[in-house]
């Protein structure tokens, strides 16, 4: 299966390029040179900045929302307050994602439209984090274009964040950290989770895989796994502080613990989802990569591991697959489909599509869309392939208008939204189990659930419910959510 396309073969790389390319992908980290380290706050940082506020702009992935997380912990831990007001601020951070285009650019639209709170509050820090960070090409940006940013540091250099803000604090000069790699998991930082009921835990920082347009090797590096006992303890903390649900994350969760030898991601599965107390467990992402039967049989004896799997497809064209690097054929994939769905008959699928990959034929495009139709995906996210320098598959040919990929984005979305609507009303008339997260975004009055296979619910019902899980019957539900009656409230009012 792990049929290799060397990207020698793809696109004309100079030999510096492919020097680049191979070395970075070489150094996977031994588990000899990963260091474990305890976390503490130097003393004399705590109390720094009593009486001060902080506000983290967010971009991209969950592992985005968890760092911003640990940064909201860490700068807590030095005296700062949380506010989510610019004015307020006398810190704003943007935790960047480098995924796609658009998204950097929406990132330097904000950075210029925060330029005048500088001239408002001269002693306002403004610092860039994330993985924009870590790309040269956005340093030297940022230096040139944007000196009114006081910090720049990189994903590796989180645990250093208290530090730097002191640095940045006493210099005029804009502050750079960015390590471009690290053999080092920092244990116990600190961290302000932002919701009492979900919680997400790091289980493994970074990815091996390279798939060809991809920037998240670069900006992340190489695959280290935390050691099963601390994911334990830091889930079994969690339960004691009332959270129901964790969710497991890393960039390719199923690649967990092929570092340290000893474990794999089936048994951190199962080793989590015995902690005492906890309800329910999610893990994203795994890729169709090492999908093996050991895990799929722990997600299905495992009772609190939910039956949601976020399995990315990219494409549905074997030709395309092969460029992108992503090691599968499609009939690979639909077998991986098939073997799950035998194992856990209820289990809900969804994933990630790039379409206007560089040359993709309307027959390639047909063949992704044949296959949502084939695997019936509960929602999908889809995107339109952006071209990142220093990624192989930047160095393409693309003769394929943008016209034509924007139109191939709707075509997939029709056909999705379809899909999604079908199965919506699947749900009608069902009793599930709904575990009640919050209030609904858009009305503080009604709560607002999610089912183990992670449809949102919204229930009427008062805010004493949240954090509990109970059967509720689905009365009515559009493409995207679902509404519905808590049982036991639907016999009393029919009393
Ligand atoms: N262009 C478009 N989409 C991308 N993704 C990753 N890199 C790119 C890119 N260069 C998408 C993939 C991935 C998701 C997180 O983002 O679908 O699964
Ligand atoms: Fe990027 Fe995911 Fe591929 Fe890793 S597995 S290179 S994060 S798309």
């Amino acid at each position: 299966m792990e049929k290799e396309i060397h990207p020698k073969n793809l696109v004309t790389l100079s030999e510096d390029e492919l020097r680049t390319w191979s070395q970075a992908r070489r150094p996977k980290i031994d588990a000899n040179d990963l260091v474990n380290e305890k976390y503490q706050l130097a003393e004399e940082l705590r109390h720094t900045a009593d009486g001060k506020k902080f506000k983290i702009i967010t971009y991209g992935c969950q592992m985005n929302e968890h760092d911003t997380e640990t940064m909201a912990g860490l700068l807590m831990a030095m005296g700062y307050e949380e506010t989510f007001v610019d004015t307020e601020a006398d810190l704003i951070l943007f935790n960047t994602c480098a995924v796609r285009e658009n998204a950097e650019n929406k990132v330097f639209g904000e950075i210029g439209r925060l330029k005048p709170l500088k001239h408002q509050n001269p002693e306002l820090l403004l610092g860039l984090c994330g993985c924009m960070a870590q790309e040269k090409v956005v340093q030297e940006k940022v230096l040139k274009t944007y000196p009114w940013i006081d910090l720049v540091f990189g994903t590796h250099n989180i645990h250093r964040l208290p530090e730097l803000v002191m640095q940045a604090i006493h210099s005029q000069d804009t502050i750079l950290e960015v390590w471009d790699k690290s053999d080092a998991i920092y244990e116990h930082m600190p961290k302000s989770r932002k919701e009492g009921v979900r919680a997400w835990v790091n289980i493994q920082y970074g990815c091996n895989k390279f798939c060809t347009y991809c920037i998240v090797p670069y900006t992340r590096g190489r695959e280290r796994s935390r050691t099963l006992e601390s994911i334990v303890d830091e889930v079994k903390g969690l339960v004691e502080e009332g959270f129901q649900e964790v969710t497991v994350l890393g960039q390719n969760v199923n690649d967990y613990g092929i570092d340290i030898g000893s474990v794999d991601f089936a048994d951190l599965l199962r080793a989590v989802g015995h902690v005492e107390g906890i309800k329910r467990v999610r893990f994203t992402t795994s890729n169709p990569w090492n999908f093996t039967d050991r895990l799929i049989a722990a997600i299905a004896e495992t009772e609190t591991v939910c039956e949601h799997i976020h399995l990315p497809v990219q494409s549905g064209s074997n030709h395309v697959l092969a460029k992108m690097n992503r090691g599968y054929t499609r009939e690979f994939y639909l077998q991986l489909v098939n073997r799950i769905r035998r194992a856990i008959p209820n289990v809900a699928l969804t994933t990630d599509i790039i379409v206007g990959f560089p040359e993709e034929t309307e027959e390639d495009f047909l063949a992704t869309l044949s296959l949502v139709r084939e695997v019936e995906y509960e929602s999908a996210y889809t995107f339109i392939y952006s071209p990142r320098a220093g990624t192989p598959a930047a160095r393409l040919e693309d003769p394929v208008e943008m016209a034509v990929k924007k139109d191939r984005l709707q075509r997939l979305a029709d056909v999705q939204n379809q899909i999604s609507r079908r199965i919506s009303d699947r749900y009608l008339h069902r009793t599930l189990d709904v575990l009640i997260e919050g209030v609904s975004k858009t009305n503080e009055n009604i709560l607002s659930g999610r089912t183990r296979s992670n449809k949102i619910v919204l229930v009427d019902g008062p805010r004493s419910w949240i954090g509990q899980e109970f059967p509720v019957e689905i009365t009515n539900g559009n493409t995207f959510t679902l509404w519905g009656q808590r049982v036991e409230e639907k016999s009393r009012l029919a009393e």
